[in-house]
């Protein structure tokens, strides 16, 4: 979704600018922008397309020490040059770039349009430039504060001023903003991966807080100008965590990490005396977890899959009722918060709008809720009573993978523990700790047979739907798989539980629609048999994710992979490694945009 960068020190701003833009290009955008202040005015470059051809249509050279710039993903107003931001006032003495939307833009802009100012794009923050001009007495920092305060909806804004030329101001309401501290520089942006090549010292902004920098300074205020006391956090990631260093694509990179991500995920987490979990988070006494009765998730898309794992595995193994919900459902049915229930909100990204919001709706109704999240300092960990980070480290890749895996690591981790509060007892603890630790080496192990998944993905390839099928704990792994494949190859593929085929979904079946089951060797397997010889009766295609040894399974199927064996608990880890690979090869083979996909956007901050 759309990026910020704003620069203010004594190098050339333009430079540190495209390239900010260009970390940010994992987001998802359709178009970029600079404006940089040079010779007393502002200079504004702006593309449809990608940052290589901003780059392409700047001047050799473009002076300046102070400029914002921006990614878009549009929402209001087709994708071209001139929706593009930076956006000015008619001036041309004031710019701004906006992430979020402006809900009221539409009676802001007609009642500046009746006051003369002239509006040029179709977007809703072209507005936010505008209501500057018409504030503006000489103090960009007090425009600011009063413009937002008349702005309905949600924004992360940096704006800059002619006449000011050692001064930008950001502003933050739902849409990410950060102080990025260098030396004898300031940065903002609406990511850590856009500065952390020049510091890692930052400070986050909170929603209704205002911030003004200079090279040498900057200060906090909130809305009303009352200083706010921010605290200076460290960036943890290190630069080359978000280079593809030799691989393809970010998300092979990411694939191929999972074995790390995991150990990672799970590293300090253990106890081994009482054979139990320890997650230092979850800010909660003993007896708050001996009281739970109850565990909902909520989440999107694949941190929604994550969490359909972790309720099966809390009522299976601490046999605590869990249930998981889509974030955007949740906040508005009006939910009800019962007592002894604790919710996690699931999130890669940590500002994912459905889920942050869903979150603020519980926690108004007073409920405690727990993040699972990777981005540190993002605003759900921010907002939460507490919770887990998972520590995959930068997913730069829109298509999400390696978090999964550390998603489900840590409803592992809190099962065990849960379960070893009830009902478990230690030599179960230990078993299951075994197993776990074990999932890393097995996906290491997957990962080495991930040759084999090429020509299959080259067979498929031409298919124009694709049926993923699974049951239990590897049901909502089939949902995954399919949402992986349509994301980055656009091949139609839906996920089912295997059982529900014949209550509709096999009427799409024929030689066309291929089906990949997942079959593992629980007590479901045979009934995914029986379900996979139906398809085969109908002449359609049949892939299959299965056990090694698993004989009859490979005599029945067009095309099996197979994968180690382990407990059928750990079993979502390993299967999914090679549906997210296939995914990803079927791209290649179809020549798709990998790690940026069309029209997706890696945080979604907007509903
Ligand atoms: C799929 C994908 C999305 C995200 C979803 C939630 O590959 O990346 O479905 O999982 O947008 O994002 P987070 O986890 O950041 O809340």
């Amino acid at each position: 979704m759309c990026g910020i960068i704003g620069y203010c020190g004594p190098r050339p701003a333009a430079e540190i600018l495209v390239e900010g833009l260009k970390r940010l290009e994992y987001r998802g955008y359709d178009s970029a922008g600079i404006c940089v202040r040079s010779g007393g005015a502002l200079r504004v470059h702006k593309r449809k397309g990608k940052i290589k051809d901003l780059r392409a249509a700047l001047p050799d050279r473009v002076d300046g020490e102070l400029g914002i710039g921006h990614t878009r993903w549009a929402t209001h107003g087709e994708v071209n040059d001139v929706n593009a931001h930076p956006h000015t006032d008619a001036t041309g003495r004031i710019a701004i770039v906006h992430n979020g939307i402006i809900e009221n833009y539409a009676a802001l802009r007609e009642k500046l349009a009746e006051e003369g100012y002239r509006f040029v794009s179709e977007t809703d923050s072209e507005v936010i430039a505008h209501l500057l001009a018409s504030l503006y007495d000489g103090d960009l920092e007090r425009a600011v504060k009063q413009a937002v305060s008349l702005l309905k909806g949600t924004y992360g804004i940096v704006a800059m001023h002619a006449d000011e030329p050692d001064r930008l101001v950001g502003a933050r309401n739902g849409s990410p903003l950060v102080l990025g501290i260098g030396d004898e520089e300031m940065f903002l942006a609406s990511d850590v991966t856009a500065i952390v090549a020049h510091t890692k010292q930052v400070v986050y902004l909170e929603d209704g807080e205002v911030v003004s920098i200079t090279s040498a300074d900057y200060h906090t205020t909130d809305l009303r100008d009352r200083p706010v006391d921010k605290k200076i956090e460290f960036i943890s990631w290190e630069l080359e965590e978000i280079e593809k260093e030799g691989y393809a694509h970010f998300m092979e990179k990411e694939i191929l990490e999972q074995p790390e991500s995991i150990r990672r995920a799970i590293q300090g987490r253990l106890d081994m005396e009482y054979a139990t979990g320890h997650l230092g988070g979850l800010n909660m006494s003993r007896q708050e977890l001996l009281n739970v009765e109850r565990v909902k998730i909520i989440a999107a898309g694949t941190s929604f899959y994550a969490g359909l794992v972790g309720a099966y595995l809390l009522e299976s193994v601490a046999r605590i009722p869990a249930t998981a919900e889509l974030a955007s459902e949740l906040r508005y049915r009006n939910p009800v918060v019962e007592r002894n229930t604790v919710y996690f909100a699931v999130s890669q990204s940590g500002e994912t709008a459905d889920t942050l919001y869903a979150m603020r709706e519980l926690q108004r109704k007073g409920a405690r809720v727990l993040g699972i999240c990777n981005v540190v300092g993002s605003t759900i960990p921010r907002e939460s009573d507490g919770g887990v980070y998972i520590h995959s480290g930068p997913e730069i890749a829109v298509a999400s993978t390696k978090a999964f895996t550390s998603q489900l690591t840590a409803f592992y981790l809190f099962a065990l523990m849960m379960a070893r509060m009830r009902h478990m007892g230690i030599e179960s603890g230990l078993s299951f700790i075994h197993d776990l630790e074990g999932v890393p080496a097995l996906v290491s192990e997957v990962l080495s047979r991930r040759d084999a998944l090429v020509p299959l993905a080259r067979t498929y390839a031409g298919a124009g739907n694709f049926l993923f099928l699974g049951r239990g704990i590897n049901y909502p792994v089939a949902l995954e798989g399919a949402l992986k494949l349509k994301e980055i190859s656009y091949i139609h593929a839906e996920g089912y539980s295997a059982a529900e085929i014949k209550h509709g979904p096999i009427a799409l079946i024929n030689e066309t629609t291929p089906s990949l089951f997942l079959v593992t060797d629980d007590g479901l397997r045979d009934k995914v048999i029986s379900n996979m010889k139906e398809v085969k009766a109908r002449a359609g295609k049949v892939i299959a994710i299965a056990v090694d040894g698993d004989d009859e399974v490979d005599r029945i199927a067009d095309d099996t992979f197979f994968i180690p064996k382990t407990h059928e608990l750990m079993y979502p880890f390993l299967m999914v490694v090679p549906l997210q690979l296939f995914a990803y090869y079927s791209a290649i083979e179809l020549g798709r945009n990998v790690d940026q996909p069309r029209n997706l956007a890696k945080s979604v901050t907007v509903e």
